[in-house]
């Protein structure tokens, strides 16, 4: 995947927003920030994700986490559009800003540029594209997916909770896991260190191979 992606500094940039302009790293601060893009205004799927991170908004905010959306039409459209994702959503309002990018500048420093995707003029569109950035501005996580796939804001909350969990603590999540679930003590802390740095103990799976690197913890 060329261009931004994980550990990579979140390019400073000034954005036009619904909320007026921001400059990346002033708004991230020393938060982690989702900044997530959507192909246009006035589409179908990106109404009900854009809605749905509103219904989200909650939960993000309970994290410290702040959101900030990006769809490449200017502000005015943005502020329209904003009327049908809020109606559609049961009046929930959209209180995060959204970002515009009439001039497809930003959707190329955030790798969100959608290869298959133009508008009716022949212009580039952003992909579903989703970065998570930590207070230091680097990028911890991505997704990247096509215009025809809506995301699930469960799973970027649950992919939340792993990394915000894995910032406090040495360790990873295991595949499926959710909040409240056995985490892993990574690999780079020995036997002793876990004795010491888990109080609640941990489990070594016992293996074929009789290697105890997979070892479980609840922090
Ligand atoms: C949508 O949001 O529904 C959409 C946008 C661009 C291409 C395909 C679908």
């Amino acid at each position: 995947m060329p261009g931004l992606t994980i550990g990579d500094n979140l390019p400073n940039l000034k954005v036009e927003t619904t909320h007026g302009t921001i400059n990346l790293h002033d708004y991230v601060q020393d938060s982690f920030t989702i900044i997530f893009s959507h192909p246009g205004d006035f589409t179908p799927v990106c109404t009900t994700e854009l809605g749905a991170m509103a219904a989200y908004a909650e939960k993000f905010n309970q994290r410290g986490v702040k959101l900030l959306g990006l769809s490449c039409d200017d502000v005015e459209s943005h502020k329209e559009w904003i009327k049908d994702i809020e109606a559609y959503n049961g009046g929930k309002k959209v209180t995060y800003p959204i970002a515009a990018d009439p001039n497809r500048e930003i959707i190329k420093q955030l790798n969100m540029v959608d290869p298959d995707e133009k508008d009716s003029s022949g212009q580039i569109l952003p992909s579903r594209a989703l970065h998570i950035v930590g207070p230091d501005k680097k990028i911890k996580l991505s997704f990247l997916y096509p215009a025809s796939t809506g995301r699930n804001m469960d799973e970027v909350v649950r992919a939340l909770d792993s990394l915000l969990k894995a910032s406090k603590h040495k360790i990873a999540t295991p595949a499926n896991w959710k909040e409240g679930d056995a985490v892993v003590i990574a690999p780079s802390v020995s036997n002793d260190e876990a004795k010491k740095m888990f109080k609640n103990g941990f489990e070594t799976a016992d293996l074929p191979s009789k290697k105890d690197y997979l070892r479980f913890t609840h922090v």
